[in-house]
């Protein structure tokens, strides 16, 4: 923690703002990925952190990208993964989308509708090409609006052999994000293993590739039991041995969050701070427009009697530790709040830091997912954060480069 600690206030030298990210965490994480998963290639979920260098660490570590948007796709392109590397999957793709992504990417459609787009680019192009289909299978608990029913996807027999330049050659499905809970992550594999099986029946030959979606979780609030990774790892490798004896090419998992967000930090400048009916009040630069999800925190916790369901916004209690680095003194209790003009503005509430001045750096943990890419950065036009990468070579290990 002293390595981070000294990057942190090294990068507070420059900065009011900034997320700071450990290359070597990162490495770390997905090493520990590649060993539990040896038969699954990895796919990172892009919208978690796109931030250059961290693109650059995960696809030289040998992960490919899972891309929600045709920017995205592009930059995975920029940052040097093959077409065949990149699996576009999103809802409500346009036309134009679709055209601009064609060569550049693996296309998963999301709707019978975009099947005809593809169907129709194809044809234009006098080409056959090889699309996959996102399902939201019948195991799944609830409606909605992600991918094609399997029940009317079964129901489409006629539909799908009218599709005369397309070839259906893989599946796509996610139904979860965080699961800490080890049997209950493996059954859905399972059951995603099983719907693969039906979809090679329906398809008409071996499937491709089956992206079994991500869901691995990690452990944001101390009290949290961290998820057995070893025993996933063992139904998985149990899973591919199924689905390689029935001739399944490629199998995909993707995860955002496990690899980048224990990797990463958010920091930001206290500016002022004022006492208030005997409670006192940090004002820190950016902060729900720097860093959203510790606002959303304490709004979620406040409205939903369903927290679970504001994933990515939010996750759990505690999830965040606010520290001041390099600082000890007697502990304060206070509330963080910022310079937006919005009494949401609030980071933290009610917890304790030692002797919290102006000109001091907060610093906030589990900041690599979901943060950046994340937050209103543009809300009341402040300048945004920067973000640095923390490498694990140099001086101190650090580069202070600004993403361009
Ligand atoms: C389709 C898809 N796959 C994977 C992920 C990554 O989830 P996580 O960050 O929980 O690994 C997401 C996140 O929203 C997603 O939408």
């Amino acid at each position: 923690m002293e390595r981070i600690e000294a990057a942190l206030l090294a990068g507070g030298q420059r900065y009011d703002s900034f997320y700071l990210y450990d290359q070597c965490i990162i490495q770390q994480r997905i090493e520990e990925l590649q060993k539990t998963f040896p038969q699954y290639q990895l796919l990172y979920s892009v919208k978690a952190n796109c931030f250059g260098p961290v693109l650059n660490i995960l696809f030289d570590q040998g992960v490919w990208a899972d891309a929600a948007s045709l920017r995205e796709v592009l930059l995975c392109h920029q940052h040097g993964l093959g077409p065949q590397q990149i699996y576009y999957s999103a809802p409500a793709k346009r036309l134009s989308d679709l055209e601009k992504a064609w060569d550049n990417c693996i296309i998963i459609a999301d709707s019978l509708h975009e099947l005809e787009l593809l169907e129709e680019i194809a044809a234009k192009r006098c080409q056959q090409a090889k699309v996959g289909i996102r399902v939201h299978p019948q195991f799944a608990p609830a409606p909605s609006k992600f991918g094609v029913e399997e029940q009317q996807l079964f129901a489409s027999k006629g539909f799908l052999n009218r599709l005369s330049h397309l070839q259906l050659v893989g599946i796509h499905v996610h139904l979860r994000s965080q699961q800490l809970e080890a049997d209950g992550l493996s059954h859905y594999y399972q059951q995603v293993g099983e719907l693969a099986q039906r979809c090679a029946h329906l398809f008409g030959g071996p499937l491709e590739f089956v992206n079994f979606g991500g869901g691995l979780g990690i452990n944001y609030a101390p009290n949290q039991t961290p998820l057995d990774l070893e025993a996933v790892g063992a139904a998985c490798a149990a899973l591919a041995e199924q689905l390689h004896a029935q001739k399944v090419g490629k199998l995909l998992l993707e995860t955002g969050r496990f690899p980048v967000c224990q990797a990463g930090w958010y920091a930001a400048r206290i500016i002022d701070i004022k006492e208030c009916r005997g409670e006192k009040f940090l004002l820190v630069q950016n902060t729900l427009n720097g860093f959203l999800r510790p606002s959303m925190a304490l709004l979620v916790e406040g409205w939903s009697q369903n927290p679970a369901a504001a994933e990515p916004l939010y996750t759990c209690q505690d999830a965040f530790r606010f520290f001041l680095p390099g600082k000890e003194g007697p502990l304060e209790r206070v509330q963080v709040a910022g310079n937006l003009c919005t009494a949401a503005d609030q980071m933290a509430r009610d917890i304790l830091l030692p002797s919290p001045k102006i000109g001091d750096l907060l610093a906030v943990s589990n900041a690599g997912s979901y943060a950046y890419t994340l937050s209103p950065q543009l809300f009341a036009g402040q300048q945004p954060p920067a973000q640095l990468l923390l490498r694990e070579d140099g001086a101190l290990g650090m580069d202070l480069g600004i993403l361009a």
